[in-house]
């Protein structure tokens, strides 16, 4: 009968076996890594698939809603004016407008135009003075600030006396009238080389609400003093896009638009500045094409 062998001799060093208690570890015994509990992506898809499906329907809603929705015309001619609406507007313009214009950065803009505002200044379809913050006073001989809403001219003569509290009654003028007529000269009396004309003419979201923006323009021409004589019309407007498919939004909701805020924003502002024959300086765009920066002077003696 075989015999029980005895154990072989154990490969490694055999450590004694740890005690019990405090201290008791054996420094080789290797820990595994704390687990850090799983989360589950469960919610997140979730939020996401919600999302999705939220987003579709808006899109169908707006697809379905806007392809009904009769195409406006974009000439001015073709379209009824609906300035009266800033009478009644005047009080709540600015709280409606102020947070989509933040999130557009038009702020930055305003201030732009304005500080480009020297010399005799003239301001036309001023609303409810928007620009007004931004101007830098003491470069200004004179500000005139024209609408033809008494209410809006109203607002922006509280705008201007506000923020410029320390400019008299002269340096800044309202005149209610319409900016297409002829526009008095500055209140203070011209040198005989200006001829009673303006240095700047300045301008913001005016054409897209002007029964006849080209009569408007050709008028601003005539009020502003020549290039060489430093002369400058700068217009912040708003209109038709450089793509196809914001135009045609444009043009779906356009009708809706004007009646409720009096601005027709389908108009095709380069084209009325070219047929307006003022000389354009400077052009920029922003916001898909929509939101335009001029900077013009009258056209050459002689020119249209
Ligand atoms: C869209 S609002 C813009 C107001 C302001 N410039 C701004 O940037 O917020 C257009 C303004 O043009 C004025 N307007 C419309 N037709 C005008 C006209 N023929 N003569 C003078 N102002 C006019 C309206 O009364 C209104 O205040």
């Amino acid at each position: 009968m075989p015999q029980p062998q005895p154990p072989p001799p154990p490969l490694l060093p055999q450590f004694p076996r740890p005690r019990r208690g405090a201290g008791a570890q054996s420094p080789l015994r290797i820990r595994p890594p704390p687990q850090r509990p799983t989360r589950s992506k469960t919610p997140l898809i979730l939020a996401a698939g919600v999302a999705a499906y939220g987003l579709s329907l808006y899109t169908t809603y707006l697809y379905t809603t806007l392809k009904d929705l009769p195409l406006a015309p974009s000439s001015p001619h073709l379209q009824p004016n609906h300035a009266k609406v800033y009478n009644a507007l005047a009080n709540e313009y600015d709280t409606n407008i102020w947070f989509s214009e933040l999130t557009m950065g038009l702020p930055l803009l305003r201030r732009a135009l304005a500080r480009r505002a020297h010399g005799h200044v003239l301001e036309a379809s001023v609303g409810t003075g928007r620009n007004a913050a931004y101007y830098d006073m003491r470069k200004c001989t004179s500000v005139t600030i024209v609408d033809s809403s008494r209410e809006m001219l109203e607002v922006a003569r509280a705008a201007f006396a506000a923020k410029h509290p320390a400019s008299s009654e002269v340096r800044v003028r309202c005149v209610q009238m319409d900016a297409a007529a002829p526009l008095p000269p500055p209140p203070i009396p011209p040198t005989l080389s200006s001829e009673g004309k303006y240095d700047v003419v300045i301008q913001s979201m005016g054409i897209c609400s002007h029964e006849d923006p080209v009569a408007l323009l050709r008028n601003l021409g005539r009020a502003v003093k020549g290039e060489s004589e430093g002369g400058r019309i700068i217009l912040l407007e708003h209109g038709r896009s450089r793509f196809d498919w914001v135009n045609g939004v444009l043009d779906r909701l356009a009708w809706g638009h004007a009646r409720r805020w009096g601005c027709w924003w389908n108009r095709d502002v380069g084209e009325l500045v070219e047929r307006s024959g003022l000389r354009v300086l400077e052009v920029k765009r922003y916001h898909f094409g929509t939101t335009w920066w001029v900077v013009a002077v009258p056209p050459d003696k002689g020119g249209k």
